[in-house]
């Protein structure tokens, strides 16, 4: 049993991992409880609580705000975690950060492997990046776990949003050439259970970068597809409404016919080929994350 400082738990990852570990002694706090943006509060919880491990999944994840607010982006997602990093050093304990398929710039045309060289194009991306380096800067035990593309049963998400306009409008139109893989948050949390129980954070060779997202690749478009038709699958089987927009009314659009303030990598598809060989530890399938989170819904 570890005694787990637990970050953000009203976020889709802190959520979906709040509810899975019970069999640890876990500190699980919200915004309120411990504020990101205060370092001294950050020292101060962390002298008072002494965690073995910290979990922070907490973070600025408004990508387009980000553009606009990198100051604030940079102090959730750089400083805090630095400074979370410095007080686990001091008390010997371990952190996992999450990270993001924003580091890199999307121009390779293949997977990308943890050796790729980084390039965020946006604030965001950058901020994280930062992050990672602050926390490898320290030098303690920990997991940098980047994932992407996270939607849940919790939280505001694309998969909420798609299903929320699908509802209300005929036809769609979702870009469809970004390619990644999303990554359900209860996939996340399963997967991070599976790591606590075999990563020993005292062998160094095991600190580091892993790619941590579910398998396969797709589009915005093709997720919105395939939520699309899960839903109306699952309205069949419960009697309920289909969705207003159908899959033939989704159109494809290019990124261009969608211009946001930062810009995003046209592939971003993480190999998670090291996170099996070091930990046996793997993501199911997209598809199957996704049937599983709309089972989940109400
Ligand atoms: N979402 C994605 O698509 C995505 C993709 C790749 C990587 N990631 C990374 O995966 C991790 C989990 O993401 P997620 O989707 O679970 O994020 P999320 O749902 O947006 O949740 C982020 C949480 O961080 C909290 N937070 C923000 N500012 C804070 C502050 N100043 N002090 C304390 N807490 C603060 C938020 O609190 P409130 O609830 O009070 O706002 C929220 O609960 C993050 O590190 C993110 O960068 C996410």
């Amino acid at each position: 049993m570890k005694k787990i400082l637990l970050t953000g738990v009203n976020g889709q990852v802190g959520y979906a991992l709040q509810k899975k570990l019970s069999q640890h002694q876990v500190f699980a706090l919200n915004r309120e409880q411990l504020d990101l943006s205060d370092k001294d509060a950050i020292r101060r919880l962390m002298q008072a609580l002494k965690p073995d491990l910290i979990i922070n999944p907490a973070a600025y994840t408004a990508v387009d705000k980000a553009e606009s607010e990198p100051e604030l982006a940079y102090t959730i997602n750089a400083i805090a975690p630095q400074i979370l990093a410095e007080e686990a050093a001091k008390l010997n304990a371990a952190l996992i950060y999450f990270s993001t398929d924003y580091v890199y710039d999307g121009s390779k045309i293949a997977d990308y492997l943890e050796t790729d060289a980084v390039n965020p194009l946006s604030v965001y991306g950058k901020s994280k990046l930062a992050g990672e380096e602050a926390i490898r800067a320290v030098g303690l035990p920990h997991l940098i776990l980047r994932t992407s593309w996270v939607y849940g049963a919790y939280g505001k998400n694309f998969l909420k949003t798609i299903i929320r306009l699908a509802s209300e409008r005929d036809s769609l139109r979702i870009v469809a050439d970004q390619f990644g893989a999303p990554t359900s948050a209860e996939s996340i949390a399963d997967a991070v259970m599976e790591l606590l129980a075999v990563w020993q954070p005292q062998q160094a060779n095991q600190t580091g970068v892993y790619h941590f997202t579910n398998q396969g690749k797709t589009s915005w478009h093709g997720f919105s597809c395939a939520i699309v038709n899960e839903y109306n699958r699952l309205a069949v089987i419960k009697n309920e409404d289909l969705l207003k927009a159908s899959v033939e009314n989704i159109a494809a659009i290019t990124t261009a016919d969608y211009p946001t303030p930062a810009v995003r990598p046209a592939n971003s598809t993480l190999n998670n080929r090291k996170l099996k060989q070091t930990f046996n530890v793997s993501l199911p399938n997209w598809e199957q994350g996704l049937q599983q989170v709309m089972q989940s819904l109400d």
